[in-house]
């Protein structure tokens, strides 16, 4: 019998090849396990998943979101340090919808606007986060516990505003006169999760869900790209639970309309994920763009917590924040996200780095301010507007960042830069002109505890074709290694680099990448090589595993992309004729040992 598991590579596994198959594809020796699929009911009634798409509103608040994204596994013991790996809490995003997917037959749209109430209510529903407690049976399976730790957050659920544009006079709305709340969060791509045990949920796109009919846009829309029709039309339908997507103009003062609902995204959301009845946070002090995700330095008692995030659109830019305050184990908590210092980068030709503060009171960002005639009338507004203040401050112009990981063996800080097509110039950091293919950067903080300005760069990888890539080590990435538009990236406890690719389109559907996958890569070694390939027009995101490294979850985000309400492009998890759905996938070894 073959052995599937090779000796003396921290990569013991045979790569799986390049494949078009509507399946989970990973090497020989592992098995891979759908798990929660979007409309598994975990709260209230319990409503089960029908088929036919004819789940009502409520039913989606107690069933699991779609479009599955950033994930984290938290141990039912953690907050007592405990390392937990057969029972814990799973807390997973869900990025979007697909409105064709989501319904019996589709949107109900008449006259350009949307007039099925329900339909609007179950589309806001299928959005945010899901908590769900799960355990590991005595033979290795998973189940959801019916318990009331359970937990949907959804675009509707009320949240609080903290940090310095807490109710700033840009903030404030028919529903939050003092601009201290505001309710949902929407697009929630990648994640994080702090030294405190809490879990991070970003705003990605979420200036596509407003619309506003206003001819002269505030800086604060336009440079964001709020337009005059949102992606959902959520907006056209009567009420104020909808009215708010509508980000027009309409009374005197700014708290009788929602002209600052979108001021109120784009942000950083923290949750409790032991305490469902807590209210989740915006943190403003870590800046408002479309967050990909967070991801924290390593933490020392006594020094500040330092966490990175990248905006990811085109030609926009990676932050750094720096805490005011002191790391104290058991001590600190989401408060240490309210007051500290935002930083945007700035890589140098010469392979230096520079973190630029984006700070009222620093006076090299006051006198950048007055350079480019630009002003600001205190910290929430620059914050409100990171944008802007990191476009006067000369950060430079990246290829789509999209997560970043921190390696634990040397510390140095990993982020995929995923494509950018609208690349016309390159430069040493963004090296291709256009970039399809997308590259892995990577920098060493000049201080050891990372909160200084100051770092040294380099390209860990160019994604792309065998004769347009570079590996780690220099060599082109060969058959097993091939991969394109680089998106999630993790590391485990060991120092090995787990990859997730987002293509789209045509790099998707033709040439040599095959469907969107999951690769991991040994910076010791500069091995890298293919684990898994997902289904038909799915992207493979979100990355958990149980402490003891024995369980890993992965998130398949909507397989059959482009299916019709009977036509459908991709038929997994369930097979054929079902409506495909976006689920997690449950690894393990079928030895069950460690994964690797
Ligand atoms: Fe939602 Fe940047 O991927
Ligand atoms: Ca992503
Ligand atoms: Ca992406
Ligand atoms: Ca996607």
């Amino acid at each position: 019998k073959d052995i599937p598991f090779k000796r003396r590579t921290r990569l013991p596994f045979t790569p799986v090849a390049v494949t078009r198959a509507d399946a989970i594809t990973v090497p020989a020796g592992y098995s891979a396990t759908t798990f929660i699929p979007w409309g598994t009911p975990i709260t209230g009634r319990y409503p089960a998943w029908l088929e036919d798409g004819s789940n009502s509103a409520e039913d989606q608040a107690q069933q699991v979101g779609m479009h599955h994204d950033g994930m984290h596994f938290f141990p039912m013991n953690a907050k007592l340090g405990g390392r937990q790996s057969d029972h814990g809490l799973l807390v997973l995003n869900h990025e979007y919808i697909d409105a064709p997917l989501l319904h019996r037959n589709g949107p109900t749209v008449v006259g350009g606007k949307r007039t099925n109430v329900d339909e609007v209510r179950k589309e806001i529903n299928a959005h945010g986060v899901s908590v769900v407690e799960i355990r590991r049976g005595p033979r290795g399976e998973w189940s959801v516990l019916p318990t009331a730790r359970n937990r949907r957050i959804t675009g509707a659920t009320p949240m609080r505003i903290e940090g310095p544009a807490r109710g700033h006079a840009l903030m404030r709305t028919r529903y939050s006169p003092s601009g201290t709340s505001t309710r949902g969060t929407l697009n929630n791509c990648a994640n994080g999760h702090t030294p405190w045990g809490t879990y991070l949920t970003c705003e990605e796109n979420w200036a596509g869900y407003f619309a506003t009919t206003d001819t002269e846009l505030p800086r604060e829309l336009s440079r964001y790209g709020v337009r005059s029709s949102s992606r959902y039309g959520w907006e056209t339908v009567a009420g104020d639970e909808f009215e708010r997507f509508n980000a027009t103009r309409m009374a005197a003062a700014p708290q009788a309309d929602y002209r600052n609902e979108p001021n109120t995204f784009g942000w950083v959301v923290e949750l409790d994920p032991f305490d469902p009845n807590a209210t989740p946070v915006k943190h403003t002090a870590l800046g408002r763009f479309a967050h990909e995700g967070l991801v924290f330095a390593p933490v020392k008692p006594g020094r500040p917590v330092v966490c990175y995030s990248g905006d990811d659109s085109q030609n926009e830019y990676i932050y750094k924040y720096v805490s005011r305050d002191k790391y104290r184990p058991q001590r600190s908590d989401g408060r240490l996200l309210d007051d500290g210092i935002l930083y945007v980068a700035r890589f140098n030709a010469d392979g230096s780095g520079d973190w630029l503060a984006l700070d009222h009171a620093n006076p090299a960002f006051k006198r950048a301010c007055e350079a480019a005639g630009v002003q600001f009338a205190d910290q929430g507004e620059v914050l409100i507007n990171t944008r802007l203040a990191a476009d006067i401050v000369g950060a430079t112009k990246m290829d789509r960042p999209e997560w970043g990981a921190v390696n634990p063996d040397t510390g140095e800080v990993y982020f995929t830069l995923t494509n950018n097509s609208g690349r016309q110039e390159a430069d040493a950091s963004n090296p291709r002109a256009p970039n399809p293919f997308g590259h892995i950067i990577r920098w060493r903080e000049g201080s050891s505890d990372f909160a200084g300005t100051r770092f040294h760069w380099d390209i860990y990888l160019l994604a792309g074709p065998q004769e347009n890539s570079r590996g780690p080590k220099g060599k082109p990435l060969d058959e097993s290694s091939i991969l394109a538009s680089p998106d999630g990236l993790w590391f485990d406890d060991e120092g090995r680099l787990w990859i997730q690719t987002d293509m789209s389109g045509s790099q998707l559907n033709s040439g040599p990448f095959g469907n969107n996958q999951m690769l991991v890569s040994d910076p010791k070694t500069g091995e890298t090589k293919r684990f898994l390939v997902g289904p038909k027009g799915a992207e493979v995101t979100g990355i958990a595993t149980t402490p003891d490294f024995r369980t890993m979850f992965v998130n398949i985000q909507h397989p059959g992309e482009g299916s019709t309400t009977t036509n459908y492009t991709s038929t997994w998890p369930d097979g054929p004729g079902r409506r495909p759905r976006s689920a997690t996938v449950i690894i393990t070894r079928e030895d069950g040992k460690r994964l690797m």
